[in-house]
């Protein structure tokens, strides 16, 4: 590890701890203070020495438990006291993680930041349950977007360049609002059956899978009472699914 002292931004994997990169783990291992987010799985938290200060930063009820100007601020004052600071984040930090937004504060600072990627999301639970994000002849591309907005406003995202059945979308943060994405990528011309999946807690043992249509997936995942954190996969590539 470095000399000075170095917060090192980690990601987590998708929840499975053998989904975590050896530098990650490595850095995890010799933390003195760890910060963590709501998605880091229990396993990889007994993974944090004993001794070291461990702080929860995550969400909850879709808000943040602390802002992301206070998470900025805390990680300045931890390594003002400590050497070692570990920033553990799930997935990878870049992907939809604001991982990039504290690595600027942190350099503005004058403090050393290292990063070690994650296996994020999509890449890591896909795989996991079987499927490709592209295939010949079936995904000649992939996409990722996130469903994130605030609770009422509505989604904010170019359906048109969405709805292309050649080309898996993912899309992250999409359970609240998955009604509302199936219905506007149907009306910008994606084909009702397009094949999809909603995975609930991917690579988690109480991991949930729901396939269907586009245009029935809404309500089987009501049905199905899946619970966040849930990744939504559109695509062909759906159809390889056994
Ligand atoms: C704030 S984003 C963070 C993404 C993360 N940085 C990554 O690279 O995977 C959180 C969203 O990622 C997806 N996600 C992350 N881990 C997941 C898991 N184990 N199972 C299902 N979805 C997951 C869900 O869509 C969730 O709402």
């Amino acid at each position: 590890m470095a000399d000075q002292p170095t917060v090192y931004l980690v990601g987590a994997g998708p929840g499975d701890p053998e989904l975590m990169t050896l530098k990650g783990m490595r850095w995890v291992r010799e933390a003195d203070a760890v910060v963590y987010d709501r998605l880091v799985s229990d396993a990889i938290l007994d993974q944090v020495p004993k001794g070291a200060a461990r702080i929860y930063v995550g969400k909850q009820g879709g808000t943040h438990s602390l802002p992301q100007e206070d998470i900025n601020q805390l990680l300045l004052d931890l390594v003002g006291k400590y050497r070692r600071v570990v920033r553990l984040k799930g997935g990878d930090p870049y992907v939809f993680g604001r991982g990039a937004e504290e690595v600027q504060a942190l350099v503005a600072a004058g403090i050393n930041v290292e990063v070690a990627p994650g296996i994020t999301a999509a890449t890591g639970i896909m795989a996991q349950i079987g499927l490709p994000l592209t295939h010949r002849g079936l995904a000649n591309g992939v996409r990722f977007v996130t469903a994130q907005c605030g609770k009422d406003v509505p989604l904010d995202l170019n359906w048109s360049s969405l709805a292309d059945p050649d080309t898996t979308l993912v899309v992250y943060m999409g359970l609240a609002k998955l009604p509302e994405i199936s219905e506007k990528l149907i009306a910008a011309g994606m084909p009702p059956d397009q094949p999809s999946v909603a995975i609930s807690k991917g690579t988690l043992p109480d991991q949930e899978i729901c396939t269907g249509t586009l245009a029935e997936l809404p309500t089987l995942v009501k049905d199905q009472n899946l619970k966040p954190p849930v990744l939504i996969v559109i695509g062909k590539v759906v159809t390889l699914f056994v």
